[in-house]
């Protein structure tokens, strides 16, 4: 599913014979299109998977777990708190008959992970089709992104299918063999000179919404939460005495 005001993809998957199931990277917007296909299809939301700490749009991972009790889970070094799991490299996610693997790919943000489902790879934004995601943004590291790439993606066997977290070029999968052959990024470089291009290149600019989607994010999504508090300890500060206890 693609939420047409960032680019972002989600994915659904289910098991035929339990009925549970998992989404990765939710857009909060897209919210009632997942309970209505949950529901369409029979389905029960188990796991909540994020590929990281998403800078353009917001999660829906708890507006999710509040609607349906699914858990969340995210890297232990995503920077995310409020998860119901803290995944690492190797660890495995059951879902039903399903089993995907975790592996850490850090560099577009310093707790990226991407999972290997079968011969099926989500692999966020650490690769895309023909690109790969910005290292530009807090944590980033483009040296550690080369690793990512290079050793732990380009590795997997060549018919591997890749799902990435956007869209740039209108294709919505690629493989690992067509990447590590045409990605122009990966062409030729050395570790060195990629982290040194992609840091010269990365100079667009960022999405607005970057400081508020990092703070909701941060939580799991709980922006209108945060918000709330926010306001609460502003009141707090103005009026000590009565509303200390928000402090
Ligand atoms: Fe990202």
């Amino acid at each position: 599913m693609r939420d047409e005001a960032t680019g972002a993809f989600s994915y659904l998957a289910g098991c035929a014979r339990t009925g549970a199931a998992l989404l990765i990277d939710p857009v909060v917007s897209q919210t009632p299109l997942y309970l209505g296909m949950l529901a369409e299809l029979g389905l029960h939301l188990e796991w909540v998977l994020e590929t990281h700490l998403h800078a353009d749009h917001i999660t829906a991972a708890d507006s999710l777990r509040e609607w349906t009790h699914a858990r969340i889970a995210v890297g232990g070094r995503s920077g995310i708190s409020d998860a119901d799991r803290l995944l690492d490299d190797g660890d495995e996610i059951a879902c039903g008959d399903l089993r995907l693997r975790v592996l850490a790919t850090p560099g577009h943000t310093p707790g990226c992970l991407s999972f290997l489902w079968d011969d099926r790879l989500f692999s966020g934004d650490s690769l895309l089709i023909g690109a790969c995601g910005r290292t530009d943004e807090p944590g980033s590291n483009g040296a550690c992104l080369y690793d990512s790439v290079v050793r732990r993606l380009f590795v997997l066997a060549d018919e591997t299918l890749v799902y990435p977290g956007h869209c740039l070029s209108g294709r919505r999968v690629s493989s690992i063999g067509e990447e590590r052959e045409s990605n122009p990024l990966f062409q030729d470089a050395s570790r060195d000179s990629f982290a040194t291009f992609k840091t010269t290149l990365s100079t667009g600019a960022q999405p607005d919404i970057l400081p508020l989607a990092l703070e909701a994010n941060r939580h799991c999504g709980r922006l209108l939460k945060t918000e709330a508090l926010k306001q609460r300890r502003v009141s707090a500060r103005k009026q000590p005495c009565a509303n200390h206890q928000y402090e």
